[in-house]
């Protein structure tokens, strides 16, 4: 590995592999020339339409050393599909699957040698941007793009153990608009941020859950279960919050461990009766599965448990990490291996 700074300390993100892969989408097609090259700038005119008119997005996907020594892409078809998804929801044409997936694998072949092992990873970042050059179209997509492709050899989310998470219950404020939800965008992570700026100071509160009338969907960057010995809830999807690969999971072990799983609606005053007796985690491809310890709603602090990671968030998370590694059979096919 040639970066000189330890993915175990540096902070999640600011590290990266020295390769990058790039596409460029003109005249209605996408071309990639085929292979890795630099990790380089851009120079992007000043009036490029992302910087403008948020034509961008986003995905967020690992590889992970396995078991065996080789390297595996987790879930790769999900996280291709949702970037489809969301590069089509903001109204342009997105590339064929096989083209980004390529792109992908191709990205983690050339920056292998950066992947620490377990439990590190190394975090890929498929990126879009819109680069038309037109300040006046506010209400028109962008017609050209860069598509493109970096990693970054992260730690372990939870540096020195798991540590259970203080979370506030935001009932007012959207964490965004419902027609965005279920975009990786980054206009969605701004929305979020003064909201979860706030409770952090205001309430020392680790994630913020977004809930809004009391419906609960989200954090600013995770899924939201409640389980206990039996049963496994999450609220059911809809278009207003991220469709999360590793929700998808996480429901899928929890029903092959004998969980009964429930995906409907999880109103607030269910979270507060259920902390008496069960435990919450989120969910998400940073932090895998992060229990929850405390959660601040309406003036109240209410302890999950003990306070503790509780037995049945441990057990799914272990399942998880199995699977990811390659420590148990891949059943649902969800490891694609790469050179490396
Ligand atoms: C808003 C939001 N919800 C949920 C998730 C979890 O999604 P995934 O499990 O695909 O990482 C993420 C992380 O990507 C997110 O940013």
């Amino acid at each position: 590995m040639s970066n000189t700074q330890d993915p175990f300390t540096a902070p999640f993100g600011t590290l990266f592999g020295d390769k990058m892969t790039v596409a460029e989408w003109k005249d209605g097609t996408y071309t990639y020339s085929g292979g890795a090259g630099p990790l380089e700038n851009f120079s992007l005119h000043p009036a490029t339409h992302a910087l403008h008119y948020g034509s961008t997005c986003f995905e967020g996907l690992k590889a992970h050393r396995q078991h065996d020594g080789s390297l595996g892409i987790f879930r790769l078809d999900d996280h291709v599909a949702r970037m489809i998804q969301s590069i089509s929801k903001l109204r342009m044409p997105p590339p064929g699957a096989e083209l980004l997936r390529t792109m992908i694998i191709d990205a983690v072949e050339a920056n292998a040698g950066f992947t620490p092992d377990p439990p590190g990873s190394l975090y890929i970042r498929p990126t879009f941007i819109g680069t038309l050059r037109n300040i006046g179209a506010a209400a028109s997509p962008s017609t050209e793009g860069l598509l493109y492709v970096i990693t970054s050899p992260v730690g372990d989310y939870f540096a020195g153990g798991i540590r259970p998470l203080s979370i506030y219950v935001e009932t007012t404020i959207p964490r965004t608009t419902p027609q965005f939800g279920m975009i990786k965008s980054g206009a969605n992570y701004a929305m979020a941020l003064g909201p979860t700026l706030d409770a952090k100071r205001d309430h020392v509160a680790d994630q913020v859950l977004f809930a809004t009338g009391g419906d609960i969907t989200e954090t600013g960057a995770s899924n939201f279960f409640l389980v206990d010995h039996e049963r496994l809830i999450t609220r059911n999807l809809d278009e207003s919050f991220l469709h999360g690969v590793t929700r998808a999971s996480v429901l899928t072990l929890a029903a092959d461990m004998g969980y009964r799983v429930e995906e409907r609606s999880v109103p607030v005053e269910e979270l507060k009766a259920w902390a008496e007796h069960g435990e919450a985690f989120l969910s998400g491809t940073a932090a895998v599965i992060a229990p929850v310890g405390k959660i601040m709603i309406d003036g109240e602090d209410i302890q999950l448990g003990d306070g503790r990671p509780g037995e049945n968030t441990l057990k799914l998370r272990q399942a998880l990490v199995d699977i990811q590694l390659g420590r148990t059979e891949d059943v649902h096919g969800w490891r694609t291996p790469v050179a490396g």
